[in-house]
């Protein structure tokens, strides 16, 4: 059982038991709005503090269910107060639930892993008496996010608040705990990389998350050639549906990606915009039972090799409705400065044929924004293909 009233150190750092006496040190190391961005609140003056610390400082619950865990992170080398780190956890002992962490660093501290190593820590110490563990982030809190991954703790597509929760694998059920391919066979990207999809996620943006729409979509979009019910295939962290969705269009997006997925939700959320995301996968896209007016597919079909795409795009002609539009924006064979997977307009033709199903009704050249290419983006294709 881990003793709330000791205090435990890491390579740099000693966590002290929470007082009422460390207001006044701390106060002005938290008095910072940017740091209630995420977690809502304001900054408190030392004596507010201190009646809260006093608070924390019985390490239980008034109702006794809950024991409350509080220390402060003191740099050893400087001696000086950094941060706080908590954890609330049922009295009950481990069978009764998670162990819950947060943590908070002062700005002029942060960027130099303390949280990392004092929430690296106190979940070794944690499990260690036999918790599973917990955390609530907010999904655009990458800081954060980056911590509980170094710490041990994946998301979930559990969203409370606004947050998405974080736990340790012991706590997640199903396949994908055990299999991070979720019982589907890896995808020939996945193979090349040695890593699920999902893994592009969770260590702050992934490369072609720009956290906006791609202008060529909300150029279609202002066109009027979304209509009806909407697909956006691998969707990512869902910035191209949300704007589909935003125009009043019923929008699903599907992706492997759990934590991409999880975004897309909170996001959606935080925005007021309805908008419907799952998990699926494109290859087996009858699994979903349903049939869609448009599908979108930006920067999925350039992801399979020659040998998926036949399966891919059956995989499209079950869910898309005769006489139904696909939009495929792919990066392009046409340089200088090609993204990966280039695509040439020879391929989308021969992918896409009446005899699968589909005719190809115009190539148009765009461009696809990424974080690695400069505000111009990268050269791209938009092909119109209509589903005979
Ligand atoms: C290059 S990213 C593009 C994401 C998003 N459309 C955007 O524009 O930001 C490709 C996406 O396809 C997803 N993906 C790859 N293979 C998939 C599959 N078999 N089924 C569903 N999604 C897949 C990935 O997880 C990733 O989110």
């Amino acid at each position: 059982m881990i003793d709330l009233d000791q205090g435990w150190r890491t390579e740099r750092l000693d966590l002290e038991p929470l007082t009422a006496d460390h207001a006044a040190e701390l106060a002005p190391v938290l008095d910072d709005a940017a740091l209630h961005e995420f977690i809502g609140g304001a900054p408190l003056p030392a004596r507010a503090l201190a009646q809260r610390y006093a608070r924390l400082a019985a390490r239980r619950s008034p109702d006794g269910e809950q024991l409350w865990g509080n220390w402060v992170m003191r740099v050893r080398a400087t001696g000086l107060a950094v941060g706080t780190m908590q954890v609330t956890m049922p009295a009950g002992g481990p069978a009764a639930g998670p162990a819950e962490v947060a943590w908070v660093v002062g700005l002029l501290a942060q960027g130099r892993g303390y949280a990392k190593e004092a929430a690296c820590g106190l979940v070794a110490l944690l499990r260690e008496a036999g918790w599973t563990v917990a955390a609530h982030i907010h999904p655009a809190h990458l800081a954060s996010q980056r911590v509980a991954s170094t710490a041990g703790l994946s998301p979930t597509q559990e969203v409370q608040d606004g947050e998405i929760r974080w736990v340790t694998s012991s706590e997640r059920s199903g396949t994908l705990a055990e299999d991070p391919f979720g019982g589907r066979p890896p995808t020939s990207h996945e193979r090349m990389t040695g890593e699920p999809w999902d893994a592009s996620y969770r260590d702050g943006p992934a490369p072609w998350d720009t956290g906006r729409p791609q202008p060529a979509v909300v150029r279609l979009a202002s066109e009027g050639r979304f209509a009806g019910a909407v697909l956006d295939a691998g969707c990512g962290t869902g910035e191209n549906a949300l704007h589909v969705a935003s125009l009043g269009l019923p929008v699903l997006g599907f992706d492997v990606a759990e934590t991409a997925l999880a975004v897309a939700q909170a996001t959606a959320g935080d925005r007021g915009i309805e908008a419907e995301f799952a998990a699926a996968d494109a290859l087996q896209l009858e699994r979903l039972g349903r049939t869609f007016e448009t599908v979108l597919d930006c920067g999925l079909f350039h992801t399979f090799d020659g040998d998926e795409r036949p399966g891919y795009v059956a995989s499209l002609a079950s869910v898309t409705g005769h006489g139904g539009t696909l939009y495929v924006l792919c990066f392009s064979d046409d340089g200088p400065g090609t993204g990966p997977h280039p695509v040439s307009q020879a391929e989308l033709r021969a992918a896409f044929t009446p005899v699968t199903g589909w005719n190809v009704t115009a190539i148009e050249s765009a461009r696809v924004q990424t974080n690695y290419h400069d505000d111009d983006g990268a050269p791209a294709w938009l092909a119109t293909i209509k589903r005979i």
